[in-house]
């Protein structure tokens, strides 16, 4: 067990076994905000985003964008953008390593100023994750690359159109390579792109600055532009954190409605949650979510890019499939080593083995409350699931990595009559 001092953030205390009702407001996604708020770097007019959650991630974005001098205010989810004054081109490593979507500056910064040194991102606790694909595409169109002292080093004179096919499907990748050709005017062709909402999100917030974007299946057209125009964008709601509030509604035998959803964002989730026999009412932009009290049918589920089953709802639909009638079996296609949730999961009475990519599940009885650790975003969001299905109390550990991805989620959980309460850490439990 670790000692007090090796903690590094606050923690949450549940009392599991209370069902959750009431109604939800999803908030605006974190993954689709953060390539947006950079490619306001891609211009010097003012842009303004809306619907943007309060969380570290966002924070820290407007912490790296103030490094680069641009000009940023936030109040109630509304960002001013403000980049006609940039002086820096240096994302640094205190900021990277806290946020490896910080590779996001590369793109912008590259495309608008032909320059951008950003620390070298290095593996994070759910894979190696690799930036290969984004410096291939930087290289293509015409750019210098050198790595030194950790950091990489990006130059370009004039950018030269690119074609491209990317040699694995990447979120950020496909963001980066897109935001970096939108300063060229020639015609560029990238095939086997990510289409994830989030991508599209950004698309439809480049082409109002003036590029033309056609996708057509995996393949986009862009024919950029020298001078880009400012937008007015609200970003799309949070589909991974409106997955995670369905799970929590479902297998607390609870009664829950999400406002502000996009149903066509989550088909595949809530498909297998329809197959593990949770009732799903869907509306324009809600989401009714309950139990018909017939317990939780096990799963098989297999993760791949959008629009499959999404790799960010894994260790939640893991902590679900815990509680199944039944043998589940979950296989990660994406990262490496995302099934750190497991051993913490274990400790709370769960029957799983990993073999290879695949964990399989062996459904219990019931959990019980313990004291468990984040180790990153989702496994954390897991363990709260966990923890409010557990018998008895659940100490979750090290939330700042919640705190990165999830806008309040303890006082949601709250308001739907779910026990979780936030220390600090240096309370005494
Ligand atoms: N990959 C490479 N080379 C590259 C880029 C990616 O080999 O140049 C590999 C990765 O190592 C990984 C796979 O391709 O195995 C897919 O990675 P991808 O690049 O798509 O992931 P990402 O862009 O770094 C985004 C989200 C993640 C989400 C993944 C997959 C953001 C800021 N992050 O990451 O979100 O899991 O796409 O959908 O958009 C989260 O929110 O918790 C989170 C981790």
């Amino acid at each position: 067990m670790k000692s007090i001092t090796s903690y590094t953030s606050d923690y949450l205390v549940i009392e599991g076994g209370h069902r959750l009702v009431g109604k939800v407001r999803i908030s605006g996604s974190k993954n689709a905000s953060l390539p947006i708020m950079m490619s306001s770097l891609l211009t010097d007019d003012v842009c303004y985003i809306e619907d943007v959650p309060d969380l570290l991630d966002v924070r820290s974005t407007i912490e790296l964008l103030q490094v680069f001098n641009a000009e940023v205010s936030y109040h109630q989810g509304k960002l001013r953008l403000d980049a006609s004054k940039i002086k820096s081109f240096i994302a640094p490593d205190y900021i990277v390593r806290r946020m490896r979507a910080s590779v996001l500056a590369m793109g912008p910064l590259l495309g608008r100023f032909g320059k951008a040194v950003v620390a070298m991102p290095g593996g994070c606790s759910i894979g190696v994750r690799a930036i290969d694909q984004h410096l291939k595409v930087f290289e293509r169109g015409g750019a210098r690359i050198n790595v030194q002292h950790g950091y990489v080093h990006l130059e370009v004179d004039k950018i030269k159109p690119v074609e491209y096919t990317f040699e694995v499907v990447t979120v950020t990748g496909t963001e980066n390579a897109l935001m970096f050709l939108s300063r060229c005017e020639k015609r560029s062709i990238l095939r086997n792109i990510a289409i994830e909402p989030e991508v599209m999100d950004l698309v439809e917030v480049l082409r109002s600055m003036g590029v033309s974007i056609e996708i057509d299946g995996r393949t986009a057209i862009v024919r950029g532009s020298r001078e880009l125009k400012g937008f007015a964008h609200r970003v799309i709601p949070d589909r991974i954190e409106a997955g995670t509030f369905l799970v929590a509604g479902f297998i607390t035998g609870g009664d829950i409605e999400l406002e502000n959803v996009r149903v066509d964002h989550l088909g595949s989730v809530i498909e297998k949650l329809r197959e593990a026999g949770a009732c799903v009412e869907v509306s324009s932009d809600r989401i009714r979510v309950y139990s018909n009290g017939g317990g939780i049918k096990p799963l098989s589920i297999s993760t791949s890019e959008y629009p499959g089953f999404p790799t960010d709802m894994q260790a939640q639909f893991t902590s679900m499939c815990c509680l199944a009638e039944g043998l589940s079996e979950i296989t990660e296609n994406i990262f490496e080593n995302r099934f750190q949730h497991v051993a913490e999961l274990q400790r709370m009475g769960a029957d799983i083995h990993i073999r290879g990519r695949t964990a399989f599940i062996k459904g219990v009885k019931k959990l019980t409350g313990a004291e468990v650790f984040s180790t990153d975003l989702r496994a954390s969001a897991s363990l709260v699931l966990a923890g409010l299905v557990a018998e008895g109390k659940t100490v979750v550990r090290d939330i700042y990595h919640l705190d990165r991805g999830y806008e309040r989620l303890d006082e949601k959980l709250k308001s739907l009559g779910a026990p979780v309460e936030r220390h600090s850490i240096t309370d005494v439990i």
